[in-house]
């Protein structure tokens, strides 16, 4: 499909998923408007990017940043929130199983991950033009029952829900969600000792995914976790689920 003349906005646009959709969109002919926080990130991605890009410097956490930031980027015609859950590698560190997880932590995830879509949607809403979209991304966390995850997997559920009321309330404006699965970025590369393993662990033998495909069921065994973990984008789009 050809994205010629469409205006993407990529909030989390500099590294990993949002500078691969960059490049993708960019490849189809759109131009993209990319946010971040880091300077040197913004301006390796546009390097990257090649063409038809601009970069804007934007924390996501503050919603007068995120307001001032739209009206200065103006009309558009899809915008992408990519945002991590937690702003750092020492944040990251600190989530763990519900009875382990500090009650600051707990508020970090909420707020990254729900606030920050909700601010996106107040206000990229009044820029989006006729037949314009707005995507949020979630994950597997509140799917696969995942270690450490109980507070993402519940902010995740959350994003999903409000995407469909918003997907009801905005239209014909669209609101929708990616659930990746495990992707390789700086951001999994960066996963504490001990997360990494334990997503690892639920990844499944070739063998043992073509057994499940023979049985053609969704049960709860490790193959079937650990196939749709690891091609989560492909099992969403249609190839097993
Ligand atoms: N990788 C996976 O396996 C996976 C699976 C499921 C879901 N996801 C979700 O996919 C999204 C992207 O993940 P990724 O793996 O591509 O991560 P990544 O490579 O670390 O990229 C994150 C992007 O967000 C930007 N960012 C971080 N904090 C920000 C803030 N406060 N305001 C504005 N921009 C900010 C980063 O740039 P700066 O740091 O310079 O701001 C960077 O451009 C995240 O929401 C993640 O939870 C990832």
């Amino acid at each position: 499909m050809s994205l010629a003349g469409h205006r993407i906005v990529l909030i989390g646009g500099s590294s990993g998923i949002g500078l691969a959709t960059a490049k993708a969109a960019v490849a189809r002919g759109a131009s993209v408007v990319v946010a971040g926080r880091s300077a040197e990130r913004l301006e390796s991605a546009c390097h990257e990017i090649g063409a038809r890009v601009e970069i804007h410097s934007l924390d996501a956490t503050q919603e007068a940043s995120v307001e001032a930031f739209f009206t200065s980027v103006g009309a558009h015609d899809h915008v992408a929130v990519l945002v991590p859950t937690v702003p750092d590698a020492e944040a990251r560190k600190s989530v763990r199983g519900f009875a382990d997880t500090p009650q600051q932590t707990m508020e970090i995830v909420i707020r990254h991950k729900f606030w920050r879509p909700v601010y996106c949607a107040r206000h990229a809403r009044r820029h989006l033009r006729p037949g314009g979209s707005i995507v949020f991304i979630t994950g597997q966390a509140h799917r696969k029952s995942l270690p450490n995850y109980p507070l993402v997997a519940a902010a995740d559920a959350a994003v999903e829900a409000l995407a469909r009321e918003l997907a009801r309330e905005f239209a014909p404006l669209r609101v929708n969600v990616v659930a990746p699965g495990l992707i390789e970025t700086p951001l999994i590369r960066a996963l504490p000792t001990g997360h990494r393993d334990a997503l690892e662990a639920l990844v499944g033998p070739p063998a043992s995914a073509a057994h499940g495909y023979g049985r053609g069921d969704r049960g709860r065994d490790p193959v079937d976790h650990g196939q749709r973990l690891r091609d989560g984008n492909r099992a969403r789009s249609g190839w097993r689920v």
